[in-house]
């Protein structure tokens, strides 16, 4: 049979490749670029050293900025109140890209690197299954006869010497690394100890708030239906109207100034608890300012019910569930929030943090006349009086029952 792997370059999906030959199956790789520094070229190369049929490098980042990082935006998804899910997100963009040309090339099998430990077998899975119901999944790190013959890296390096896999020449750094355009995470290795500081030279995307330089950005990012349009730096008038372009120039101002730092504990779907460090530049400032134009343009009750939609979609989209009905149901009804989420926020980026200096908007539902401690506009003090007596009702009865359970 002929199976599609998702295909990194790296030394794991290098042996996967071989090994998925030795078994007997002819190796179409796959690769998406969704904005990870990458040598396309040199992973290109190799594959097709090792064997590979068919070789795809497939550029998905706009795509992966507008269907999966705006929705998300939209949502402020959020995880256990800190992720904001830049890997989660990415691997349904990657896995339905891979299941595309599955069909595509008649390849009844997909084949993936994640370990049977984590959350991104299920994300990948679930997505393939989803969107290519009769599809055969290989996970080697779940096959005995695989991870018994691979039991740590010594024994991959063996297996790429034998077998004529180029072996990286750098030392591997001693963590996990993830990165896309959204994020990149840094898990295991010595990081599995939690009380364990990341090392300084582990972040990649941004700088070290200490180091950072000592004036703000001042930018000015434009909001249509809870997706940003446009940002400008007010300072030196750049601008941005593309989704990539608006994306990645935010992870550029981000990154200058130190933003989007996290270090976590989190749970995984699988049930155990893992240590995290992130880095999310851009996603951070949107995460901001998102927020901010949302609650001045939405009504106070659809937001309380969009903000729990919000939860919903982002342990969904954590636990792999993107492609599900349950969770296209919650991105329509956030979808109509958005409706009206429009205007422009200022907002400064300094030292690792993120300040909103202000924000306009054609569709604000905020009444500057209504709230004002000046003038009177279309609102008449004397309803608060019994606004307050009838909201104390419950408050008074509450007091005299007390009372009278304390004079017993
Ligand atoms: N814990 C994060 C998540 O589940 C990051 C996973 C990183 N994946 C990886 N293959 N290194 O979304
Ligand atoms: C992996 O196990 O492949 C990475 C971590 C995760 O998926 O949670």
């Amino acid at each position: 049979g002929t199976v599609v792997l998702a295909y990194s370059g790296g030394l794991d999906t290098s042996c996967i490749l071989v090994w998925l030959k030795e078994e007997g199956y002819d190796v179409i790789t796959y690769l998406a670029n969704i904005g990870q520094e990458e040598d396309f070229d040199a992973a290109k190369k190799k594959a097709e050293s090792l064997g590979a049929k068919k070789v795809f490098i497939e550029d998905l980042r706009a795509e992966f900025v507008e269907e999966f990082i705006w929705p998300s935006v939209q949502a402020n998804a959020i995880y256990e109140d800190r992720y904001l899910l830049g890997t989660s997100v990415a691997r349904p963009c990657i896995a339905r890209r891979q299941v595309q040309i599955a069909r595509q090339q008649g390849a009844q099998f997909v084949s993936h690197g994640a370990t049977g430990k984590g959350n991104d077998q299920v994300r990948f899975e679930l997505t393939c299954y989803a969107m290519y119901p009769e599809v055969k999944i290989i996970a080697p790190w779940r096959i005995p006869e695989f991870y018994n013959r691979f039991r740590g890296r010594k024994d991959l390096m063996e297996y790429a010497e034998k077998h004529g896999i180029p072996v990286p020449v750098t030392p591997k750094a001693p963590w996990s690394m993830d990165a896309n355009l959204m994020h990149i995470s840094y898990e295991s290795g010595i990081l599995e100890n939690p009380k364990n500081h990341a090392p300084v030279n582990l972040y990649l995307m941004t700088k070290n708030p200490e180091d950072t330089c000592e004036s703000p950005d001042v930018l000015e990012i434009h909001f249509t239906k809870g997706v940003p349009v446009k940002v400008i730096n007010v300072k030196d008038g750049q601008s941005k109207d593309t989704p990539l372009g608006i994306f990645s120039y935010l992870n550029e101002i981000g990154g200058r100034h130190g933003v989007g730092r996290i270090d976590i504990v989190e749970n995984r779907f699988i049930g155990m608890k893992s240590r995290g460090i992130y880095e999310t530049p851009g996603g951070t400032i949107l995460y901001h300012a998102h927020l901010d134009i949302e609650t001045f343009t939405m009504d106070r009750e659809v937001r309380r019910i969009k903000q729990g939609l919000g939860i919903k979609f982002s342990e969904m989209v954590y636990n792999g569930f993107w492609y599900s009905p349950e969770c296209d149901f919650v991105r329509h009804c956030i979808d109509k929030s958005q409706e009206n989420v429009e205007g422009k926020v200022q907002l400064s980026v300094f030292k690792g943090q993120v300040y909103i200096l202000g924000r306009e908007s054609p569709r604000s539902l905020y009444n500057e006349e209504l709230v004002s401690m000046d003038v009177q506009g279309d609102y008449d003090p004397c309803d608060a009086s019994g606004f307050i007596k009838i909201n104390a009702v419950r408050l008074r009865e509450h007091h005299r029952l007390q009372g009278e359970a304390s004079s017993n």
